[in-house]
Order: C-alpha cells, then structure tokens, then sequence
C-alpha cells in the first residue's frame, strides 16, 4: 500500500462497522512506522488473528501487534484509561514489548466511570443499542466544553473540583431519567490517582509527533474505528455513534491537514452486518440471516450480541465512496459466502415506484425504500486457500468485478480468512 509517494494511509469502515478493519490495518500496519487511532474509544472492537493467538482490541491501535511500529491515541479519541492500560498489560502478559511504542494525545478526551453509567442508563429508554461503554456521554461532554482532556492529569490539584461538578451534574440527569442509579465521585478520583503516574509519561502532543514523522519521510497509517454509516453526520441518525467516522475525521482526530493524505482505503464486508439498533435495507431474515451469522461468526467482538446480517448493499457502499472519498477497496470475509448457491446484491432502492440511486438522510424513507436486487451465482467451493485472484473461483471473481463496478473503485485486497496470510493482495 506504501510506495514511493505513498507516505500516509487512512482505513475506514465503509458500512456500519464490524468490517473486518482489524485484519487489514494488521497486514497494512506491516509496513508502517506509526500507527494512529483517530476516533471513537473502547466502543470498538479490532480482531486480529496471528497464528494460533487472537487478540480483540478496544483502545489501543492494531499495529501494537508489530514490533517495529510505534502506536498513536490521537485528540479525536475519547480515551478509556481503564480499558487502555488493561489491554496494555495482558499485551504484555502475552509477550509484546510495548516499551516506548505507545504515545497518547495531551488533547484526547477520557471517558470517566460516570459516561459508562449514563450511556448504559440512558440506552435503557433511548435504544440507540449503544455498547454502554461511555462514548456518547464523553463525546457530549467534549462538545459541551466540559470534558477532562488528558493533559488535565498534569494539574492534580485542580482534578477534585472538576470531577465533582461533572459527577454532580451526572446525578441530576439520573434523577432526572427516573433512574436510581449514582455516580461516584470517589470512584474517578481513585480512577485518576491510581492511572495518572501511568499516563503523563505517555501523554504528548500527537498532532506534532505524526507531523514530524511524515516529514521524516516516515509511513503512518491510520485506523479508523466503526463505520461510515454510524457516522454522527453522515449515519443513520440518530442510530449512529457520536464521532465523525468518515476520512475527515481521520486528520481532525489526528490532527494532521487534508492534504497529508494519500491513500483512504474503504474496507466492506461481501455482504453486510449491523449490530444495534436501525436501519439495514438489505436486511437477511429467517436461515439465510442466521447461515450469514454462523459462517462469519457474526457476534459483536465489544459486546457479544449477534450481528443482523444481510446481503452486499451498493447503495450504501457508493454513499460511502462519495463521502470518504475512497481511493481504493479492500473486501473482507469473502470466504463466508462460499456457502451460498445465489448471491444477492443490493444494487439500489425503490421508493413508491421509484429508482433511487442515493442514500436518503430520512429515516422514515430509508425504512420504506425496497432494495432492488441482482442475484449473482455462488462458487459453493472453498476460497480460504486463495493467495492470488487467479486462485478463485470464476464466479467469485466475477462477484468482486461486480462490487467493483458497482463502486467505481479499484479493490486493492480481498481477504478470505481471519488469518494473517488468508489475504489476495491485488
Ligand atoms: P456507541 O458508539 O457505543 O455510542 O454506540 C452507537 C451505535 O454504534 C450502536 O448501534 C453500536 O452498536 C454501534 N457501534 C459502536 N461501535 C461499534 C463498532 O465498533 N462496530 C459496530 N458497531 C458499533
């Protein structure tokens, strides 16, 4: 993916997250110097299968899995201090050397104990079908100019009062709900004593580090955590989560300009997933919905809860070329649709007797629209074994031509396995 003029690469979600991102920022990371994440927090979930081992990461950037490569929290994270130094610590259980490889922004925000309990709280009347892990309520926070940054660990003497105006404020909005549950404020204070000697080392001005690295002529790639269509803008609001997850995200959450970049690989699942609440046209229902689900063990990495499955949507994925600005594709778990006899392919919806090509911001007529499908011929035959496009059935290359023309977009890799080598570079 790096090259001669290649220096900085952006990987973003294209659907709604659960793309398989994990696998390909781990064969991309490969050849990178740093690696950023720029968005979200421990909402995601980042699977990456090395050998016999399977590592799930939430907070800390895929490339931590190569030695070589030094690891980014940018500012556009909402930074759980929990979940970061525990999965830091088992990385180390498991045998990798995190020493001096891992840098986290002064400006990225934290997610405190009381977030988690007001989304978790909140969910139960919203239904939005969060994953509780305290990312809308850091986010708001951020927004609402009363978040704690990072590098407000530096100031210790002033952390009791600020944590006590927001846990205050947090329990009048629980009271308010009708919930009984408290925050408590001793709980963050011992949160933030215990963790602050841990971070403050860490804690830099990322922006400049990443700044300087291109300059260096270094390779940076960076990691984008759920999907286009759970972007706060650009999603299916207000089923979405609450970051920009599209590319532009990936240089304010960096903190890097828009010409920095340039590469933005989109990565789409062969067919597509969903898990929370909201819209998903091409919904699967019934054994075809539940066959999806236990090839491509469809289950939630952050929170357990089976994914709905559905087949490959255009319409989505062309909406997700266009406001990414996707340079190039990468396919995942091709592999799961070695089982099927017939593949449909969402091409684009009906609405009340209608051709419509684009992604409707309505809610209410994106529940209406009725897919259009074309349905191509499955291959039935194992393709996990596939090292180069020629290795594939001729009706799978004719599936990723399909998708290829149907997004105007070249597919620079197909993956066909959860292993590292189960992957066709194009
Ligand atoms: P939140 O990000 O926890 O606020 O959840 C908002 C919505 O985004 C819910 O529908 C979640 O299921 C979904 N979501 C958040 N993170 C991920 C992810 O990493 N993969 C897939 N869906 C996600």
């Amino acid at each position: 993916m790096f090259g001669p003029k290649t220096y900085c690469v952006v990987i973003v979600g294209a659907q709604w997250g659960d793309e398989g991102k994990g696998k390909i920022v781990d064969v991309i990371a490969e050849q990178a110097d740093l690696v950023v994440r720029y968005q979200g927090g421990a909402n995601a979930g980042h699977t990456v299968v090395t050998g016999d081992n399977e590592f799930i990461l939430h907070q800390i950037p895929s490339g931590i899995l190569h030695q070589r490569t030094v690891c980014v929290i940018g500012n556009g994270v909402v930074l759980d201090p929990e979940t970061f130094f525990t999965e830091l610590d088992q990385l180390v259980e498991r045998g990798i050397d995190v020493t001096s490889r891992v840098f986290v922004s002064d400006r990225a925000h934290l997610v405190m104990p009381y977030h988690k309990l007001l989304d978790t709280e909140r969910d139960k009347s919203q239904k939005i079908g969060t994953t509780g892990r305290g990312i809308g309520p850091a986010y708001e926070d951020k927004t609402g100019r009363r978040g704690l940054r990072v590098g407000d660990l530096r100031h210790p003497d002033q952390l009791p009062d600020l944590l006590r105006e927001r846990v205050d404020r947090v329990n009048q909005l629980l009271h308010m709900m009708g919930s009984e549950a408290r925050a408590s404020l001793d709980q963050s204070m011992a949160l933030l004593s215990d963790l602050t000697p841990r971070m403050l080392p860490l804690a830099t001005d990322t922006g400049l580090l990443v700044h300087r690295a291109l300059a260096d002529g270094k390779r940076v790639l960076l990691e984008g955590a759920q999907g286009a269509l759970l972007d706060v803008d650009h999603g299916t609001y207000p089923y979405v989560t609450s970051s920009n997850t599209t590319a532009g995200g990936a240089v304010t959450g960096t903190g890097i300009g828009p010409t920095a970049l340039d590469e933005i690989v989109g990565v789409v699942k062969a067919y597509t997933t969903r898990v929370g609440n909201g819209p998903l046209p091409t919904e699967a229902e019934g054994a075809l919905a539940d066959q999806l689900r236990e090839h491509g063990g469809e289950f939630g990495a952050t929170t357990g809860r089976p994914r709905r499955c559905g087949w490959f949507d255009a319409t989505v994925a062309r909406y997700s070329v266009r406001i990414n600005g996707l340079t190039a594709l990468a396919v995942t778990k091709l592999d799961v649709l070695d089982h099927f006899a017939e593949i449909p392919v969402g091409v684009a919806y009906h609405l009340d007797g209608e051709r419509l090509e684009e992604m409707p911001a309505d809610l209410e007529v994106l529940n209406r629209v009725q897919p259009q499908y074309e349905v191509l011929p499955g291959w039935q035959q194992p393709t996990s074994g596939a090292r180069r496009l020629a290795d594939l059935p001729l009706e799978a290359r004719a599936y990723l031509d399909r998708l290829q023309d149907l997004l105007g977009t070249p597919i620079r890799y197909v993956s066909v396995g959860t292993r590292r080598d189960q992957i066709i570079e194009v």
